[in-house]
C-alpha cells in the first residue's frame, strides 16, 4: 500500500495505489484559479498554495481509500523535476509522514513517473493485464517535455528523440492563449477543435519529411508562430472571423501536432522493432493524440497503453506507481533526500536501441 504524493508545479496530489497497480484513491487539488489573472503559475504562489493544502489533501486521500497511516508500506514523493519551492513542500510533507509513521520513504522522477501511470489499471489491455512489458517505445508529452524513449527494462532508458525548443504541452498552452483562450490551454483548445476542421488551416509539420532528416527530435515553436501569422494575416476581426474560424484554427493546429507526434512514435516503433507503445504526460489526455496512436499501433500490431486521462495529467497515483516499483527493486531513501529541480530521464543504459 503506497501512499503518493506529488507537488512539482501547481497541482496538489495525494493518492494511495495497491500492489503498484489498484488506484484506492487520487485527489487531485488544482490550484489554476489561483494561476488564472496571471495567465500562468507563478511559482511562489504554488508554493504557498501547497503548504495550505498537502496535508488536507492526503488526509482525504486516506479517507477516500479507508486506509489508515498503519496501513500504508510506503510514502513515495516527487523530488523533480519541477519547481523547486514547490517540489520542496511535497518532499517535506512526505519526509515527516514517513518518519512520523515509520515507513520507508522513495523518491520518484516525475518524468519516470508519468511513465508508470501505464501499470495503473485502465492504461490499456484487458483486465488483469500486468502492464506494459519491455522494450517499448514512450512518449511522453507535457508542459515541460516531449520526449520519445526506448525503455529495454525497467530503469534503462535511451532518449531517442526530444523537442528543440518548445514542449508540446507549452505549444498547446501558447496557441491556446493566441486563441484568447483561458489558462490552463490545452483541455480548452481541444474543446474548441471539436467544433473545427482539421484540414481547413495546412499548417506545417515541423521536421516531418525533410530531406536528410533522420532525426527523431520535435520542434513545436515554428508551429505557434505559424498560427500567430495566421491569426495576424486574417485579422481576428476581419470578414469571416469569429468562433467558427477560430474553432479551424485550433483543430488545424491540433491535428498538426497530432501528425508530428505519431509519425515520430511510428518511426521509433519501426527502428526499435518494440511491440508495446506508452503514451502518457498531460498531452495524452489529448482524444485526438489517442485516437491517431490506436489507430497506428493498429496498423503496426503493437499493443498501446495510455492511462486515462485523469492520469495523464499530473496525480499522484503515477508517483505511487513509480515508487512501489523502485521500492520493489530494493531502492529505499534517506530523510535526507533532496529535491532536484533539474532532474532528466535517469542515466541511458542501452548503447543502441536498434540491435
Ligand atoms: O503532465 P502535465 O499535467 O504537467 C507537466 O508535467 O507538465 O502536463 C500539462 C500539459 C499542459 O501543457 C496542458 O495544456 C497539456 O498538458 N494538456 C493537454 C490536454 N490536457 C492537458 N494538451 C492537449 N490536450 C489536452 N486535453
Ligand atoms: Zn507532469
Amino acid at each position: 500500500m503506497t501512499l503518493g504524493i506529488e507537488t512539482s508545479c501547481d497541482e496538489t496530489a495525494a493518492a494511495v495505489v495497491a500492489d503498484g497497480r489498484h488506484v484506492l484513491a487520487n485527489v487531485v487539488a488544482s490550484q489554476w484559479d489561483t494561476h488564472l489573472p496571471f495567465g500562468g503559475v507563478v511559482p511562489e504562489l504554488a508554493s504557498r498554495r501547497h503548504v495550505e493544502v498537502v496535508l488536507p489533501v492526503v488526509r482525504r486521500a486516506l479517507a477516500e481509500s479507508s486506509v489508515q497511516p498503519a496501513d500504508v508500506d510506503l510514502v513515495a514523493a516527487t523530488v523533480g523535476p519541477g519547481l523547486p519551492g514547490a517540489l520542496l513542500v511535497g518532499l517535506t510533507a512526505a519526509k515527516a509522514l514517513a518518519l512520523a509513521w515509520n515507513k520507508p520513504l522513495v523518491g520518484v522522477n516525475h518524468l519516470v513517473g508519468h511513465l508508470y501511470a501505464a501499470f495503473l489499471d485502465g492504461a490499456g489491455g484487458a483486465a488483469g493485464d500486468g502492464g506494459p512489458s519491455w522494450p517499448a517505445v514512450a512518449l511522453i508529452v507535457s508542459g515541460g517535455h516531449s520526449d520519445l524513449l526506448y525503455v529495454e527494462d525497467h530503469g534503462r532508458y535511451r532518449v531517442l528523440g526530444r523537442t528543440r525548443d518548445d514542449a508540446a504541452g507549452e505549444a498547446f498552452d501558447k496557441v491556446a492563449r493566441l486563441l484568447g483562450l483561458p489558462y490552463p490551454g490545452g483541455p480548452a483548445l481541444e474543446r474548441l477543435a471539436r467544433r473545427g476542421r482539421p484540414a481547413a488551416v495546412a499548417f506545417p509539420r515541423p521536421l516531418l519529411g525533410a530531406a536528410g532528416e533522420d532525426s527523431l527530435d520535435f520542434s513545436f515553436s515554428g508551429l505557434k508562430t505559424a498560427v500567430a501569422h495566421h491569426l495576424e494575416e486574417r485579422g481576428r476581426d476581419g470578414p469571416g472571423a469569429g468562433e467558427a474560424w477560430l474553432a479551424d484554427v485550433a483543430a488545424s493546429f491540433q491535428a498538426a501536432v497530432v501528425d508530428v507526434l505519431v509519425a515520430r512514435a511510428g518511426t521509433a516503433l519501426v527502428r526499435t522493432g518494440a511491440r508495446t507503445l506508452v503514451a502518457a504526460g498531460g498531452v495524452a489526455a489529448n482524444g485526438a493524440l489517442r485516437a491517431a496512436l490506436a489507430s497506428l499501433c493498429d496498423r503496426l500490431g503493437v499493443r498501446l497503453y495510455v492511462p486515462p486521462p485523469a492520469l495523464c495529467t499530473d496525480n499522484a497515483a503515477m508517483i505511487a506507481c513509480a515508487g512501489a516499483f523502485a521500492r520493489a527493486a530494493g531502492r529505499c531513501d534517506d530523510l535526507d533526500l533532496d529535491i532536484e529541480p533539474r532532474l532528466g530521464w535517469p542515466e541511458a543504459v542501452v548503447e543502441d536501441a536498434t540491435r
